[in-house]
């Protein structure tokens, strides 16, 4: 597998190159034992079990585990609320710390306390309530980076509705298949959000996708733009957020929720066919992104906390709001883009609130180096203590810089690896214990249990071949199903190595064991740390009309990561001229989102095909990238893929 992969990232790795913690921070660090490993280990159960006690319960569980590969259920018996444990128990104590420290993209500043959060989320959930919700009902949320987002998700986990949150980055589209397979009643939107000073129509998409979607009821709008965004209400379906909020009661209890109670549904993209409702539940969810908050990242009372990502993904569900504020962190939020203003924003943000941990993305620190030391060296980043990444493999180079641009070398840096499916952080340095090596995400958190295996299923010897990366045993945040396909996520997930989970990336281990995490095997890219099949783009790519068959792969991007390069065969009497290579392109974004863009678009009489009629992916990779041919003979005509090659290369870089 992977073989090209394997020799560039062999390159890449030295393992002479190794980190020890910074002089100091194991000394002050909350986990510092390597103990804790073996512990683990030797009781995954009893391992989970004891953190769970730093849950707050309305009813203890019975049974730690019931695990009937591939369906686990956590801690059943249990009585608990997500919204609870994030919120009111850290009122005796932390009312008055500040839960959300907010600021827009044209610098306005707004603070929640724990107490003030408290308020407005159970406000809302009476909103909610009052809109007719009952528990188990699903609610869209389709929001920018606001405060009243994690006050949305709240509020639902506190009734004990499954929240849904759509990326505001995602089209009306997206939206509206995401609605309508999680069958939501509310939609909670806002009239536009920020981004780089211009009006994201978030309001105009979500009436849009509204004509789609018979099941929802109404729809909340929150303010944000105002005069900025042109939009209109429709009498008796949308209503005002500050409308409805204006007499909510802020006394609302929470439910008691079971254990297995759902706490949400996120989309993902898979290898064929739509996204997959990856669905998270309570009390496990909570515990694993709560402890691995508070290890990972060190988190103590006094940081402030900041996680890059938005909300509208994984990482922002687990770790802007469920694991910080499960702890009673005090977490920064920030709405718009790094280069708002100027490119030196993200460090203007680190030196005026003074955060301690900062946790982004590879895609950004790349995007950071391009534009070059002088922006992170206009602010003083002393208060930086802990560094994180996530979303795709960082590149040892990438790794240096942040270390020694961004922490100073002072700071450890903690490469986090971990899926939507996975829920919380599984391969992780632990700041205070683990010797770090750029390129790796070193070893799996404690209870965690990985392998790296062939073909076969057969385990692969560190310092081997790269192979499949697989988990070993169920994990508390795992997810349970996909929401209305639970035969997809036995297949998927569960089926190609029996017992074992499949997370779809190679790997491999090094000599002293750690991982390093090589990227995707199957037809799933990862553009800027965001999954998109291969497959939706080219249903996208076909939907415009002019195409006949369109085949996707992913090419090495410098910044991105990887990028989308789509090879078309367009239908008889279609031209492919540059002016169709822009449609089709805007095509795509306006389907699923800007994300999702084909950054080339190579147009081709023919798709090679195996005689089985199977597109080579791996022979357009090649031709993608501009690498030599490997062996044609399958090829049903050789001649397709020489063309292809000719016409790439004509067109240089074709951006
Ligand atoms: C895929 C999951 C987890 C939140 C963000 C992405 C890749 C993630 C790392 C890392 C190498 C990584 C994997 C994984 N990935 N973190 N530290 N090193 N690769 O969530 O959209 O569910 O994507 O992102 O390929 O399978 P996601």
């Amino acid at each position: 597998m992977a073989t090209e992969a394997q020799s560039s990232f062999d390159i890449l790795l030295a393992e002479d190159r190794v980190y020890p913690p910074p002089p100091g921070f194991a000394a002050q660090a909350s986990v510092n034992d390597p103990q804790i490993y073996a512990e683990a280990d030797k009781d995954f159960e009893g391992f989970w079990a004891k953190h769970a006690e730093s849950l707050d319960w309305f009813q203890k569980w019975d049974t730690v585990l019931e695990w009937d590969v591939p369906w686990a259920k956590w801690f059943t018996g249990g009585k608990i609320n997500a919204s609870y444990n994030c919120l009111d128990r850290h009122l005796a104590d932390k009312g008055t710390k500040q839960a959300i420290i907010w600021e827009g993209e044209f610098g306005e500043q707004k603070t929640y306390t724990y107490t003030e959060l408290h308020a407005e989320v159970c406000k809302f959930a009476n909103v909610l309530k009052g809109l007719g919700l009952q528990t188990g009902d699903r609610v869209a949320i389709y929001m920018g980076m606001v405060p009243e987002l994690p006050i949305a998700l709240l509020a639902s986990a506190r009734i004990g509705c499954p929240h849904s949150v759509v990326f505001g980055g995602f089209s009306p589209d997206s939206l509206s298949d995401r609605i309508n397979d999680a069958e939501a009643k509310v939609l909670i939107t806002q009239d536009g959000s920020f981004r780089r000073g211009s009006v994201v129509p978030l309001k105009q998409n979500a009436d849009e996708a509204v004509k789609k979607t018979p099941s929802i009821e109404h729809v909340v709008v929150l303010r944000r733009a105002g005069d900025k965004a042109q939009i209109q209400m429709q009498e008796g379906r949308d209503l005002w957020w500050h409308d409805l909020m204006k007499d909510a009661s802020p006394d609302c209890p929470a439910e008691q929720l079971d254990s297995e109670h759902m706490l949400y549904i996120l989309y993902t993209s898979g290898t064929t066919g739509k996204p997959k409702g990856i669905v998270h539940t309570t009390a496990g969810y909570l515990l694993q992104t709560m402890l691995t908050t508070k290890w990972v990242f060190d988190l103590k009372d006094d940081d402030i906390y900041w996680c890059t990502a938005d909300i509208g993904w994984v990482t922002g569900h687990s770790y802007i709001v469920y694991g910080p504020m499960a702890n009673g962190a005090t977490c920064l939020m920030y709405e718009g883009a790094p280069d708002y203003p100027d490119k030196d924003r993200f460090w203007d943000i680190v030196q005026r609130h003074k955060v301690t941990i900062l946790y982004t993305a590879p895609t950004s620190i790349r995007t950071f180096m391009k534009w070059g030391t002088e922006y992170p060296e206009r602010h003083d980043l002393s208060s930086l203590r802990v560094l994180g990444t996530v979303g795709e493999p960082i590149n040892p180079e990438a790794w240096m810089w942040y270390n020694q641009y961004i922490g100073h070398g002072k700071s450890p840096i903690v490469d986090t690896w971990w899926q939507t499916e996975t829920g919380a952080i599984m391969i992780t340095p632990l700041p205070g214990i683990t010797e770090t090596i750029p390129g790796s995400a070193t070893v799996p958190f404690p209870g965690i249990s990985a392998s790296i295996v062939d073909e076969n299923g057969k385990d692969i010897e560190p310092g081997a071949a790269a192979g499949y990366l697989c988990l070993n045993r169920p994990w508390p945040s795992m997810f349970r199903t996909i929401f209305n396909d639970p035969d997809r996520y036995v297949q998927t997930y569960w089926s190609k190595f029996p017992g074992r989970y499949f997370t779809g990336d190679g790997a491999k281990q090094m000599n002293n064991g750690y991982y390093a995490i090589i990227g995707r095997v199957d037809d799933v890219l990862n553009v800027s740390g965001h999954r998109i099949g291969t497959w939706e783009v080219e249903s996208a790519l076909v939907d415009s009309g002019d195409v006949a068959e369109a085949a996707v792969v992913g090419t090495e991007d410098v910044i991105t990561g990887q990028a989308i390069a789509a090879f078309v065969t367009l239908k008889t009497g279609i031209e492919g001229t540059e002016d169709e290579r822009q449609k089709l392109k805007q095509h795509v974004a306006k389907k699923i989102g800007a994300i999702a863009r084909p950054k080339q678009i190579i147009f081709t009489a023919d798709l090679p095909k195996t005689r089985s009629a199977k597109i080579m992916r791996r022979l357009l990779r090649d031709v993608a990238a501009g690498r030599v041919l490997g062996d044609t003979t399958t090829l049903a005509d050789p001649a397709v893929v020489n063309e292809l090659k000719e016409q790439y290369e004509q067109m240089g870089a074709a951006e």
